[in-house]
């Protein structure tokens, strides 16, 4: 499908620079939207939930003055992540500072959106909900949303284990809405196979953590920049969830690889005071880490993925070079 109005030519390069949990914070959403890729943050991450006010009305501002300054220029626009699971208790809060702000672009995980769309609609925002299976999918698009964000194997973060070429053709089966695509997708020509493939827009995370505006540690940068996707560990022992996180990380924190699915694993989310414990000292990351090379800002990672995109969509049948 196309993008809707609100979304049309706004974008630079087809994509969104995911949440992620202690990772994007307001510099990373200012300097995302303003290269031409929507920026987006988890709520979570600004800590008290008053936090949350004053992040939005920084980015409101700056991105106001940018359009202001730059009309020729596309500003992609601005997302916030809420967690629908009964063990956030800030979820109602939250999404009232979400109306307040009008945030054009809210994005639900791990649970129904359906209260959440009607309060978005109800200013004309967006709500996109991420899954990691087809059923999922099909729950939210019964609910109302505005998009899928399909979050296939090898992806940051709580991934699936779903083929991408499987997950995005099954949902295209019964869904004709707007489709994201999300897991190990960090560059330029895997943002157009994604297109290629049936999805509107990708989901980029990884890829913007080693960036200079992320909010990760430089020694978290320099792990990207160092790993390999075969260091890419996929357990449920750290947060009762499946994720992926880097091995190093895992052996610094003093877990070892072989035993870890043995050692924990209850198949419950932790508190939220527990997530971001584990998530602090031990750093989750795609297979998409493969190419990563370099901590750039993101106004010359964005060059880079708009080159390569667009050699990627000049390109005949048989490769990019
Ligand atoms: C460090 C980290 C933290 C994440 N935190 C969140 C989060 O708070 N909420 C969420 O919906 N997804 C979260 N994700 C998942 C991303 O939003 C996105 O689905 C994923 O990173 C895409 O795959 P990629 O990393 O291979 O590009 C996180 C991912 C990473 C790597």
């Amino acid at each position: 499908m196309s993008l809707p109005p609100s979304l049309a030519g706004r974008f630079r390069v087809p994509a969104i620079a995911a949440p992620m949990f202690l990772v994007s914070g307001p510099e990373l959403v200012i300097a995302t939207c303003q290269a031409g890729v929507a920026g987006t943050f988890p709520a979570l991450n600004a800590r008290p939930a008053a936090q949350l006010e004053d992040w939005l009305a920084e980015i409101d501002a700056a991105l106001a003055e940018f359009r202001a300054r730059h009309p020729d220029l596309p500003c992609a626009p601005h997302g916030v992540n809420l967690i629908l699971h009964p063990t956030n208790h800030r979820l109602a809060e939250d999404l009232e500072i979400v109306v307040r702000h009008q945030v054009p672009l809210v994005i639900t995980s791990l649970g129904h959106p359906g209260e959440v769309v009607r309060a978005v609609h109800g200013y004309g925002g967006l709500v996109f909900s991420d899954i990691i299976h087809a059923y999922h999918a099909r729950k939210a698009a019964a609910a109302g949303v505005d998009g899928i964000i399909a979050v296939a194997a090898g992806a940051g973060g709580h991934a699936g284990t779903q083929n991408p070429f499987s997950l995005i053709r099954e949902i295209r089966e019964f869904w004709d809405g707007l489709l994201v695509l999300a897991g190990a997708i960090s560059d330029g020509a895997s943002i157009r196979a994604a297109e290629v493939l049936g999805a509107d827009l990708a989901y980029l995370g990884t890829r913007f953590i080693a960036t200079q505006e992320s909010l990760a540690a430089p020694e978290y940068k320099a792990m990207l920049v160092a790993c390999q996707a075969g260091d890419v560990v996929y357990t449920d022992a750290i947060s009762g969830t499946n994720a992926n996180f880097l091995a190093p990380s895992l052996e610094h924190a003093g877990y070892r690889r072989e035993t870890l699915t043995a050692r924990e694993g209850k198949g419950e989310l932790k508190s939220i005071a527990d997530e971001a414990k584990a998530w602090r000292d031990i750093w989750s990351a795609g297979h998409g880490v493969a190419t990563i090379h370099d901590i750039p800002p993101v106004a010359d990672l964005v060059d880079r993925l708009a080159a390569e995109y667009a050699a990627a969509c000049r390109a005949p049948a048989g490769g990019t070079g």
